[in-house]
């Protein structure tokens, strides 16, 4: 059975119930963080760490814990789930609600104790690391119509929800989102990065796109190598005429992209930058493995 931890108690899933009157459940008030491991050792925790108390401060609620707590609930989900869902990758998905209150009201309540979840669930083994072997995704491409506030990873995911069902009602796997400029923001749940002319993009962050983990971690692990990913804004033309486009996340890692709406991305196959780059974050991932705190 799945180990949670609600309010401070490690209880079955099937037992960690919260009050409909949670504004979570009703505004969708929250921030939420999904923390990968491999092998029992979390991978840029204080990454993510830090990216959750950014939020938490965006909503102004307070952050509930600290670090140390922190680290110690997310180890402990780890331990508690690795055997029961036999998995050496488990994510870990913490979420902070700004809590319960008996009367439905917009306002911020004063004096109200934050809902705090988390669980462990399976992750999907890291893609394939050759071109041949790695499954390349097709991806519907779609005007974003999301909120101005991408950049926190709040639970009101209702906009990104749509983008993912906008792609899968085309059979594709993934949607890259275009602002109103026809520029790329991300996908419906990866950041993106395309090469193009050999160089490698990805857009630059601002409130229209999540600051991934991943995506920083993949630019961390080609510059240690000496390559640079040029953090930009990426046009529709520059996208469908680039060689090579990836999705990055927890769960993604590295993935290329094979086609994009009706159009096909490079020669159709991963390209050979995508296998410098994924050769270069697993190096670099397992430095991390080694020192969880990074
Ligand atoms: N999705 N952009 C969006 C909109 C996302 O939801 C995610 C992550 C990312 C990549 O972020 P990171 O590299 O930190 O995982 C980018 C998570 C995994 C999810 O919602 O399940």
């Amino acid at each position: 059975m799945t180990t949670a931890f609600l309010n401070n108690a490690y209880v079955p899933l099937e037992q960690a119930t919260i009050s409909p009157m949670d504004r979570g459940f009703l505004f969708g008030d929250g921030i939420y963080e999904v923390i990968p491991s491999h092998y029992g050792r979390t991978i840029g925790i204080n990454a993510h760490l830090q990216r959750m108390d950014a939020g938490l401060q965006e909503l102004q609620i307070k952050n509930p814990f600290t670090k140390d707590k922190w680290v110690s609930v997310i180890d402990t989900l780890i331990s508690k789930n690795r055997e029961h869902l036999a998995s050496d990758y488990i994510g870990v998905y913490l979420q902070i609600t700004r809590g319960t209150q008996m009367t439905r009201g917009h306002a911020f309540p004063e004096n109200i104790t934050p809902t705090i979840f988390g669980y462990g669930f399976s992750l999907p083994a890291p893609p394939q690391c050759t071109i041949d072997q790695v499954a390349g995704l097709q991806v519907a491409l779609e005007k974003d119509r999301r909120w101005e506030r991408c950049h926190i990873k709040s639970t009101s995911l209702l906009g990104n929800v749509m983008h993912f069902e906008q792609g899968r009602a085309q059979g594709k796997q993934e949607t890259i989102l275009l602002n109103r400029n026809d520029e790329v923001t991300e996908a419906s749940s990866c950041n993106v990065f395309v090469v193009h002319d050999n160089t490698i993009y990805t857009p630059a962050l601002d409130y229209q796109l999540l600051p991934g983990i991943t995506r920083q971690l993949v630019i961390n692990s080609l510059a240690r190598e000496g390559i640079d990913v040029v953090e930009t804004a990426i046009s529709k033309a520059m996208l469908l005429d680039a060689q090579e486009v990836w999705l990055t996340s927890s769960s993604k890692e590295i993935t290329p992209v094979v086609s994009i709406a009706e159009h096909t991305v490079g020669t159709g196959m991963p390209g050979p930058v995508w296998q410098q780059a994924i050769t270069l974050f697993n190096r670099y991932k397992f430095r991390l493995l080694k020192n969880p705190l990074f």
